[in-house]
């Protein structure tokens, strides 16, 4: 059932004042209104809005704080230098979302009302997009599960909500090569289980690994399979990319790993530049091996927040592996570049990735 009533508009009698666009961080500020949408077995997804920013009520024994039937997505919107407003690939996130859904037994949303409820809530707060080199708006829909029912079933009753933040550069400075701790002894999904819905509890199971590297000086985790422990999944929250030889490699999906979009387009990208890529079965041994032998020449995750984040140093079991002079690589620095440049509207989109608000 699709709710065929467009969506309800209540202004905000009174905005915010605006951050300082030079200390915006990371998913800090929140903008002036918000979308939500609500979902009833009987009705389907309905009373589609748009709201000022605001706390929500939810019963206490709401299924989601109980067994975790939620998931989310992220995506940005930009602003180009002569003053258009562009989303990159919303279409896929949206497409991403309703896959997470069927994994989590959560009804799935209409892809067009998605991304007109994005196009919305983003023209109506197009103020909050900041300018400034690596400043976007980063938007966040999520599905949570409302039903007040403590049985173990998929809930009967949903929210769909849309909020924005304005966020400044994942890295202040550019692009800037992490330390990274591989993780051995906790995992953060297993094939067959949620790692390729974007659902909070992989968050929540990776937040342990990521205290124990930060404290030994480490930024994030490389995490690694499951079952045994010796091929690569992701890296913190990103995906990750290895170039070994000339051609960059990266494990393939397996039902463990999330289908990431900036994943899916540095893979084009490459193809594109006819830069060699395999996604293939990756084990951390192989990366080693290729280190050693001086073949191991950039490592590299990617994410919607940071875009490119290189990898300078591994810490597998104790032996420590510096890549590239730990240094920024040749392709870690044209990816970010280009896919920057795309998403800024500061050089052609050969794929026609960008969506115009
Ligand atoms: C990303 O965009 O790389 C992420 O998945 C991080 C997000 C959960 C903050």
């Amino acid at each position: 059932m699709i709710a065929a009533t467009p969506i309800q508009i209540e202004r905000t009698t009174n905005p915010k004042v605006k951050p300082d666009q030079d200390k915006l961080g990371f998913g800090v500020h929140f903008t002036d209104h918000m979308f939500i949408m609500n979902y009833t077995s009987e009705e389907g997804w309905h009373q589609a809005r748009i709201v000022p920013y605001q706390p929500i009520t939810l019963d206490p024994a709401a299924k989601v704080f109980h067994y975790g039937q939620t998931v989310f997505e992220g995506l940005k919107a930009y602003r180009t230098e002569d003053g258009r407003v562009q989303l990159f690939r919303p279409d896929m996130n949206f497409k991403r979302l309703n896959r997470s859904n069927d994994r989590m037994s959560i009804p799935p949303i209409p892809e067009e009302l998605g991304i007109e409820a994005v196009k919305e809530l983003t023209n109506i707060d197009q103020d909050w997009i900041p300018d400034g080199a690596g400043n976007s708006l980063y938007i966040r829909p999520f599905v949570i599960a409302t039903e007040p029912l403590l049985g173990v079933h998929p809930s009967h009753e949903y929210q769909f909500i849309i909020i924005m933040s304005p966020v400044g550069a994942y890295y202040p400075e550019g692009i800037n090569p992490v330390k990274i701790f591989v993780e051995s002894r906790y995992v953060r999904a297993m094939v067959g289980g949620v790692g390729e819905a974007k659902t909070a509890g992989n968050y929540a199971a990776g937040l342990k690994a990521q205290e124990a590297a930060n404290e030994q000086g480490y930024t994030q985790v490389l995490w690694l399979d499951g079952a045994e422990h010796k091929y690569i999944e992701e890296v913190g929250s990103m995906n990750v990319f290895f170039k070994i030889d000339g051609t960059v490699y990266t494990p393939a999906l397996n039902g463990s790993i999330l289908d990431g979009i900036t994943r899916n387009s540095t893979i084009q990208l490459l193809k594109h530049w006819n830069i060699p890529v395999v996604e293939r079965v990756l084990s951390v041994e192989e990366i080693y091996e290729a280190g050693r032998s001086g073949k191991l020449e950039e490592a590299f995750g990617t994410g919607t927040a940071a875009v490119i984040s290189p990898v300078g140093e591994l810490n597998w079991l104790g032996e420590k592996l510096v890549i590239n002079g730990g240094a920024t690589g040749e392709v870690s620095e044209k990816l970010y570049n280009n896919l920057t440049g795309i998403q800024y509207g500061k050089q052609e989109d050969p794929f026609s990735w960008m969506v115009e608000v």
